[in-house]
């Protein structure tokens, strides 16, 4: 904080004022107004395709993994401040070689993930930037980690959420699903790309809620419709506005359905926003 005064034995009233202050405060947050001036963490330009085996499922557990590797929320408050995430860094499987903090990257594509700037008592005091890899054919490379070394993707990939991080623990569903989806990065192989499955931008999430729906699982429901609609968000300059606008008013609607127990209605809206 800027201004440090003291209110001697108030310590509870300068909280109070200090919450008051966040509440109210009429300016929306952007990124870039908690990153120091210069820095580019979404790549804009050169997005490497997404490369996936041959023979892939698009089913749940990896829609669900795809999703919650675009989603800042899993890494913590820092990350959704600047809106990263594992894509961010790993985009589409691959490099952002435009990605750079300044203070933390020596150049673009390099970041130092063990630094307060993450999380305060997590830095190792060493000013450590490094190559971001490519996660291409990265169900191949055991161990994983430069820095401290773990024998799986699974193990690395709570590491990385909690530990470098500073996010919340992940629950084993959320970490499987990561793992079937990175997983499922092909290498690059040159001349050879016809054989690759190259997903689109325009993904659809929408299948994820066709389970919980049959299942009244109101939790998960919740949960997905809150993901996928902050994805429409992150993508609504890609979108067209009025698909994304019908997405989001849907998505609403089937959770308020849900709320309420009216779960007919609420899969009639679901099938309605799937065509
Ligand atoms: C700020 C950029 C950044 C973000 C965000 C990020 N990573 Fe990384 N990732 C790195 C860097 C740098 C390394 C190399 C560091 C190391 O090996 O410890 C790395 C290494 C990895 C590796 C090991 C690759 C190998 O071959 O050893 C995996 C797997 C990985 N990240 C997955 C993820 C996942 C999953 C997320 C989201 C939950 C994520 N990363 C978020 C920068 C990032």
């Amino acid at each position: 904080m800027a201004e440090r005064r003291k209110v001697p034995g108030r310590p509870f009233l300068r909280l109070l004022l200090v919450g008051f202050t966040v509440m109210f405060s009429p300016a929306p947050s952007f990124a870039e107004d908690w990153l120091p001036p210069g820095s580019a963490t979404e790549k804009t330009s050169n997005i490497p395709p997404e490369i996936l085996r041959p023979g892939t499922a698009i089913d749940d557990r990896f829609l669900y993994g795809r999703l919650l590797f675009r989603s800042p929320e899993i890494l913590g408050e820092k990350a959704v401040r600047i809106g990263l995430s594992c894509d961010s860094c790993h985009t589409n499987g691959d490099v952002n070689t435009d990605f750079h903090i300044l203070g933390l990257s020596d150049r673009p594509g390099r970041v130092d993930v063990s630094h307060r700037f993450w999380q305060a008592g997590f830095d190792d005091g060493i000013d450590n930037p490094i190559d971001i890899p490519s996660l291409r054919g990265v169900g191949e490379t055991a161990p994983y980690g430069t820095l401290k070394i773990f024998a799986n993707l699974h193990a690395f990939t709570s590491h990385v959420i909690t530990e470098e991080f500073g996010g919340p623990l992940p629950l084993p569903g959320e970490i499987e699903a990561l793992v079937t989806y990175m997983n499922s990065f092909d290498i690059n192989v040159l001349n050879k790309s016809d054989t690759h499955v190259k997903t689109n931008e325009d993904m659809s999430y929408l299948p994820l809620l066709e389970t919980p729906l049959q299942d009244h699982d109101y939790a998960k429901i919740d949960e997905l419709t809150d993901r996928i609609r902050a994805d429409i968000g992150r993508r609504a300059t890609a979108l067209q506005q009025d698909d994304a606008i019908r997405l989001i008013k849907g998505l609403i609607d089937i959770r308020n359905k849900a709320a309420q127990n009216e779960y007919e209605e609420a899969l009639e809206l679901y099938r309605s926003l799937r065509q």
